[in-house]
């Protein structure tokens, strides 16, 4: 049977696996690499060390699974998104890329809305407003920052599509993974001539556009010989890591949306129709389903409250863990359920690194507010837990004013694997949530597209439906969650409340 490889260039490391097109899974293997932050606030990756980790884990897998070179049929590309890798015109790296969640673009952020007429006619050009963690302000920084460096940029590639560039020696990228530049038209799903112009950007320097499902190109004889695979393998446009991700989690139609609690949280829904939300509070991108489109809500820290809270006051829980050669987060959430729903009281706003969904705010803080002497252990975990999950039913409210239907939320990360939470999930969403079979996340997202691409299924829906499966449902409780959506407004007044001193408190610790 024909076997498909799914890599995930991630942030801290590149996963690959590979699976047969029935869907089954033979082998996954991870490298990790390391992240550098010059200055405070910087983040940049070298891409020698994604090219490296892609050819270690795709060995690895071949040998785990014992796969034939020649049963491998596709493959698939995912990754951090936004990322810029310049290449010079000798397809070198010129300097280390900038990657998602570096934040020294503010400038260049206002100077795109200024160079776009404002920010109203930015999110009318690319669905988008301009964030600083998007690949085109960091092009513009690149020319205002490091003029040498820009004048020798020909290239600017995507974290995937460089090791797409080291694969198959072509210049491409898709959709999903595109739209998260600022520089695609959203809508017709093609590179923005008209911002590209506003910025004085050559459309050259950029790749050229694929469907996600699309062949972009094979395996040439000097990758493969590295891979230890045939050359001329087709390599598909893959996605970006939620677009795939959503995809390997069977997001790819309308009223199914999907909760991942990770570090950050993301809420994604899929759209039939282009839609975006007129105060940019959400991004709208091209899903990897063709012709469709997502939006997404992210919140910076959503199960990276709890392992915070985890790393720095459970000292005790975890010691008592390791003894019982238990996880410490089944400790920790035994405490929470001991308190009561709405934790009498207390709320934890769980913007430890400031927030992007919805307040796009670098200063707002997390705080815990309203503690009394009533409260103790268990509220201060219970609470960290409803401010997570309030933080991402801010976006799911934002899709539901969109009228954007909801009808199930497919739940994923950490924050699915506790029965507890999931609970908490269904009260304070107020629907039905679920767990599917697939927890292998983007790599499997884009397998699947490959073997779409490659012939194996007609269409992405049809491979999802044969291989994602429900597997477990939660129904929210109706005691539960009167108490969540009275509690609810108040979660978010206090955002409200506090912003202005989340501000000066950033001022005070500048100094
Ligand atoms: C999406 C985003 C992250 C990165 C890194 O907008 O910023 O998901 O892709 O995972």
């Amino acid at each position: 049977m024909s076997v498909f490889l799914g890599i995930d260039i991630g942030t801290s490391g590149t996963k690959t696996l590979a699976m047969r097109a029935d869907g089954k899974i033979l082998a996954s293997a991870t490298a990790e690499y390391p992240l550098s932050s010059p200055r405070p606030g910087w983040s940049e990756q070298d891409p020698e060390h994604w090219w490296q980790a892609s050819i270690k884990t795709v060995k690895a897998v071949l040998k785990a699974g014992k796969i034939k070179p020649a049963d491998v049929a596709g493959i698939g590309l995912s990754g951090q998104m936004h990322g810029s890798v310049f290449l010079d015109a000798k397809q070198n790296v010129i300097r280390p890329a900038l990657l998602w969640n570096d934040q020294r673009t503010s400038d260049e952020c206002a100077e795109i809305e200024s160079r776009a007429g404002g920010r109203d006619k930015l999110i009318e050009m690319v669905a988008n407003p301009a964030l600083t963690g998007f690949t085109a302000p960091k092009i513009l920084w690149l020319r205002n920052r490091e003029p040498r460096n820009f004048s020798r940029v020909r290239q600017v590639l995507l974290p995937k599509d460089y090791v797409r560039f080291r694969l198959t020696g072509e210049f491409a990228t898709e959709v999903s993974d595109a739209s998260g530049t600022l520089l695609l038209d959203v809508r017709k799903r093609g590179w923005s001539h008209t911002l590209l112009e506003k910025l004085e950007l050559d459309s050259a320097l950029l790749p050229r556009v694929y469907e996600s499902e699309e062949v972009s190109g094979q395996l040439t004889a000097s990758s493969a010989k590295l891979l230890g695979l045939p050359a001329g393998v087709p390599v598909v446009g893959g996605g970006g890591d939620q677009a795939a991700g959503a995809v390997g989690n069977g997001i790819v139609r309308q009223g199914v949306i999907s909760a991942t609690m990770g570090t950050s949280g993301v809420v994604f829904a899929h759209s039939d129709e282009v839609q975006y939300d007129p105060q940019g509070r959400l991004h709208t991108f091209c899903h990897a389903v063709r012709d469709k489109w997502h939006i997404m809500g992210v919140v910076l820290s959503a199960g990276g409250s709890l392992q915070w809270y985890r790393n720095q006051l459970a000292a005790a829980e975890v010691a008592l863990a390791k003894k019982k050669k238990v996880d410490p987060y089944e400790l920790i959430m035994a405490q929470a359920a001991a308190a009561p729903a709405g934790s009498e009281g207390l709320f934890f706003l769980p913007y430890l690194t400031g927030e992007r969904t919805p307040h796009a705010d670098p200063h707002a803080r997390a705080a815990w507010v309203g503690l009394s002497l009533r409260h103790g252990i268990p509220h201060l975990v219970r609470s960290v837990v409803e401010g997570a999950t309030y933080a991402m039913r801010d976006s799911l409210d934002i899709i539901q004013q969109m009228q954007v239907p909801v009808k199930e939320v497919r739940l994923s990360g950490g924050g699915a694997r506790s029965p507890f939470w999931r609970q908490v999930q269904a009260d304070i969403y107020g629907v039905k949530t679920v767990t599917t079979n697939s927890a292998e996340g983007p790599a499997y997202g884009v397998a699947l597209l490959a073997a779409v691409g490659t012939g194996a299924y007609r269409n992405i829906v049809e491979a999802c439906q044969a291989t994602i499966k429900v597997v477990d449902s939660t129904l929210p409780q109706a005691k539960a969650r009167k108490v969540y959506d009275a509690a609810y407004p108040e979660y978010q007044q206090l955002y409200r409340s506090l912003k202005n001193d989340f501000r000066t408190i950033a001022q005070l610790v500048a100094k």
